[in-house]
């Protein structure tokens, strides 16, 4: 059975960061055909019609069909303490953080807020997240069985911490390599689950630990590592005082075999020249976590860094202040506003679709919509509240009709998700 959907189209063929807006081809009478969980084709409206006369139609008159949003920096486990009130970095993890991710020591708790967590983002359009657990190995069983039950295409892995992190939220060397690897072993490659080496921080991780998580990315050199770097200042003085014979944060991940092709920095704000070439020369991902970095007062990253490597957007729930990514290109706009970086709607729309997708070196599956790629999709509705239709009005293009949705949209422009070829209950 094919399923057509007809609307708006935003699809890029190149990265706006590089190729200007056209690398958008918007389709203003759209539309997209899916077979057996897949994109079989994109084009106008009328020629689809007449190439799949029998598609079961879901016309969608004005609204716009997007591939589903990539959130590629997130802990799900922080779903419950999301919008905490008061701290900045290290004393948000020691009055909230670990004391929430402690609760995932009991498998029922972790498995509740993994189906929370995921019925949360589904409902605000985003298909795909890059997940932290904790260090709990049900922790990662839990949103695996969550997102597998959904259909959905996801990252995670557990945190590794074996210092600097209360007692029953550390493990070991040796225990982070065992279970990770086997966690890795379960589930990396199963449906449209990935495993991700996932080290929290420097700062809670010893050289030791670092180093075992380096040789087991050795071993399984197709998965991705993620971790943070260079979020707040505070932190990166604490790093040097941790790590006095390296040369700065990079280098402490650099020397344990932690920095190459598929390691997801999140944040990487306060960046020196060094660590910035480096990142640059190795092709790793950064994720900049807007609503995060202003919540938490961490900083403002230097956009200029999308046209020289892979960048992606996320929440960074719940260091983030919201689980929706219209919010989080808002922020982005913001900080960059700040930063004297202006961006065009195309690259914000990218960064949470494409972007986020290269960020992660899933962009040949998901975070676009071209033929033989998976129908994660998003439908949005352009004018969902009186405030964003009203402005609305004078717009002379798809940039200026879309941007006060992504300025001031919410749950309410989701007017339908589709996953992996099937449409979400709405
Ligand atoms: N750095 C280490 N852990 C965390 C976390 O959970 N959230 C954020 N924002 N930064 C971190
Ligand atoms: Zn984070």
């Amino acid at each position: 059975m094919t399923d057509l959907l007809l609307g708006q189209v935003i699809r890029f063929d190149g990265d706006p960061f590089r190729d200007g807006p056209g690398a958008a081809r918007p389709l203003s009478q759209g539309a997209v055909a899916i077979e057996n969980g897949r994109i079989a084709a994109v084009g106008e409206a009328a020629a689809l019609r007449a190439r799949y006369p029998r598609a079961r139609v879901h016309d969608h008159g004005q609204k716009l069909i997007s591939a589903g949003f990539v959130d590629a920096h997130v802990h799900y486990p922080q779903t419950a303490i999301i919008a905490s009130w008061g701290k900045r970095l290290i004393d948000w993890l020691n009055s909230y953080t670990f004391p929430e991710e402690m609760r995932f020591s009991d498998p029922a708790y972790a498995q509740e807020i993994a189906n929370r967590y995921l019925d949360l983002v589904l409902a605000r359009g985003t298909t795909t997240v890059s997940t932290y657990a904790t260090i709990h190995p049900a922790s990662v069983d839990a949103i695996f069985t969550a997102a597998q039950s959904r259909g959905m295409r996801l990252f995670a892995g557990k945190t590794c911490m074996d210092r600097n992190a209360p007692e029953g939220l550390r493990d070991t060397a040796g225990s982070a390599y065992d279970d990770s690897k086997r966690l890795l072993e379960k589930w990396h490659g199963v449906d449209r689950l990935s495993y991700v080496i996932t080290p929290r921080f420097s700062p809670t991780s010893t050289p030791e630990q670092l180093h075992a998580l380096g040789q087991l990315w050795r071993e399984y050199p197709d998965c991705l590592m993620q971790t943070h770097l260079s979020e707040q200042t505070d932190e990166i003085a604490w790093v040097r005082s941790l790590f006095p014979q390296s040369r700065d944060y990079l280098d402490t991940y650099e020397a344990q075999g932690l920095l190459r092709e598929g390691a997801v920095y999140g944040h990487a704000i306060h960046l020196t020249d060094r660590e910035r070439a480096r990142l640059v020369e190795a092709g790793a991902s950064l994720v900049h976590c807007p609503t995060s970095n202003t919540f938490i007062g961490s900083g403002l990253f230097d956009m200029g860094l999308a046209t020289r490597l892979r960048v992606g957007l996320a929440t960074d729930t719940g260091g983030g202040s919201n689980f929706s990514m219209l919010r989080t290109m808002a922020a982005a706009y913001e900080v960059a506003q700040l930063r004297g970086q202006s961006l065009h709607p195309s690259q914000l729309w990218w960064l949470a679709t494409q972007g986020s997708a290269r960020a992660l070196h899933a962009e040949d599956r998901i975070g676009n919509i071209a033929p033989g790629m998976e129908a994660d999709l998003v439908v949005i509705d352009l004018a969902s509240t009186p405030a964003i239709e009203q402005a609305t009005r004078r717009a002379g293009d798809l940039w200026q009709e879309l941007f006060p949705t992504i300025m001031m949209g919410d749950d309410r422009a989701v007017a339908e998700v589709w996953v992996n070829g099937r449409r979400l209950p709405t």
